[in-house]
């Protein structure tokens, strides 16, 4: 067998890898299984392109992987549940970072290409420095190094427009007449970067992981057109692959707010908040944990909502021990799970998982709401937007339309937080003032440790 057709056969069966990775990601169960397959994938992609191009020494190849495998441990141990999306946002600017240095090193080395290499060079400079400086600006508003609000000025659109148009015009000449003309891609690396910056800084904090997304498939796409500057297969086929899966979950994410993709990217969505009137709206009436504990003590059946306060207080394994508790008084417990809940795709999966919550225990919105009216006790735990009944009674509320848990519409309701603050959207939420609705003040894990205690 000859050299090349053993690492063709190796990105072949690293491309299998990947696909069957992506599929056992799709459920949470398989998921773990899923991300390692993918992992085996990539390792073999590296290796054999790394030995193809007889690029480094065997020994540098080792301690690469070493080091590379000791900054992802690192890097996986020390990030905390709600700092992950900060940290794909970083990930995400790597690869893009990554794709525009291919370009640049490989015309930095030959000026004298075909136009299809500089057209694929071009692309990967032009998406590679998108992703990059978008990403970087997404983790600075998601970490709050930059104010998260969205800054908005006028004639915005038309400069990012201009901008754009400039750096495609640039790339025409660049394509047509690659030879020497270093200047061109200087100015369309340049250009590529600043519009990074300016794409992404009309987006609020709130939208950053719909933009996350976005930019992973960007990334993807960047990475793409490297493989064809650097004619590697399994670059192209890689890419590819998560170009069409950061699309396909940037749409999930955006259906799952009722919001279109160029809402999410244009309209400055969280740039007002209106803050919650409580003289508008009634009287709220709050409990201590002890009270809560009669009610729920003699209920049959309890749903569990949990959003983006569970994970910051870190409340997932004292939510596990009183469901567990719960189901041994005799009641029905259900984990209720709304799709943006938390602040990134399966958010509340992880936690729960995390504290080994049995995956059967875990019921869709649809599925929920269908027997909502049968609960007799819902528990909120941290969660705000997600159950926020404006969505469905308020047509002028900036969330009209976004599906929710309707847990307004249970029998009891429990909003277990600190303060009548308002969620990531910034809306006040009627719910607080409902006649079943009763609120428990207070840090979610304290709160729920005390009604344990009870029982
Ligand atoms: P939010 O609406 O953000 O509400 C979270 C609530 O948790 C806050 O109101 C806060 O109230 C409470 N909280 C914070 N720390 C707490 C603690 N230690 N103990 C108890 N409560 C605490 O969360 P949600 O309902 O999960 O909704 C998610 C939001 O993010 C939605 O607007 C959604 O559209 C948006 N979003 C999500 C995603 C994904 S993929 N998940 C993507 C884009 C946007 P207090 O401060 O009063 O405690």
């Amino acid at each position: 067998m000859n050299f090349d057709l053993i690492i063709n056969f190796s990105y072949l069966i690293a491309a299998i890898l990947f696909v069957f990775g992506l599929k056992l990601l799709s459920s949470a169960k398989t998921a773990s299984k899923g991300n390692f397959i993918s992992a085996i994938g990539m390792l073999i992609a590296v290796l054999a392109t790394l030995i193809m191009k007889e690029i480094v020494d065997y020994v540098w190849i080792l301690v690469g992987l070493i080091v590379g495998s000791l900054i992802g441990i690192f890097a996986a141990k020390k990030v905390k549940m709600t700092g992950m999306p900060e940290m794909v946002a970083l990930l995400n600017g790597f690869g893009g970072l990554a794709s525009l240095l291919v370009g640049w090193a490989v015309y930095y080395n030959n000026m004298q290409i075909e136009s299809f290499t500089a057209s694929t060079i071009f692309l990967s400079i032009l998406i590679g420095g998108v992703t990059f400086t978008g990403s970087i600006v997404a983790w600075a508003k998601l970490s709050e190094k930059i104010p998260g609000r969205p800054t908005l000025f006028t004639g915005q659109m038309i400069l990012n427009s201009l901008i754009l148009i400039s750096i495609i015009i640039l790339g025409v000449l660049f394509s047509m007449y690659p030879t020497n003309t270093y200047n061109l891609l200087i100015a369309i690396i340049i250009g590529a970067n600043i519009l990074g910056i300016l794409v992404v800084i009309p987006i609020g904090g709130a939208d950053m992981p719909v933009v996350i997304s976005l930019l992973n498939s960007y990334s993807g796409l960047a990475a793409c057109s490297a493989g064809f500057v650097i004619q590697n297969n399994v670059l192209i086929v890689s890419g590819a692959l998560v170009g069409a899966s950061g699309i396909i979950l940037t749409s999930i994410m955006c259906k799952a707010m009722n919001r279109s993709i160029g809402n999410v990217l244009f309209s400055g969505f969280g740039s007002i908040t209106t803050k919650p009137s409580d003289k508008e709206q009634g009287e709220v009436k709050s409990c201590s944990a002890k009270d809560a504990y009669y009610v729920l003590e003699a209920a049959k059946s309890i749903a569990i909502v949990p959003g983006y306060g569970l994970a910051v207080a870190s409340a997932q394994h004292v939510v596990k021990e009183l469901a567990d508790l719960l189901e041994e008084n005799g009641s029905d417990v259900k984990f209720a799970i709304h799709p943006v809940a938390g602040r990134m795709p399966g958010h509340m999966n992880v936690l729960l998982a995390e504290a080994d919550v049995s995956y059967d225990k875990l019921v869709e919105m649809d599925d929920i709401n269908r027997i909502m009216d049968s609960v007799d006790v819902c528990l909120v735990i941290g969660a705000n937007d997600v159950v926020n009944p404006s969505a469905k009674e308020d047509p002028g509320s900036p969330i009209y339309g976004m599906p929710i848990i309707e847990v307004d519409r249970a029998k009891n309701v429990f909003v277990l937080k600190r303060s009548m603050a308002s969620g990531f959207a910034g809306i006040a939420n009627p719910l607080f003032f409902k006649e079943n609705t009763t609120m428990i003040f207070g840090d979610a894990k304290k709160t729920i440790t005390q009604i344990v205690d009870e029982f």
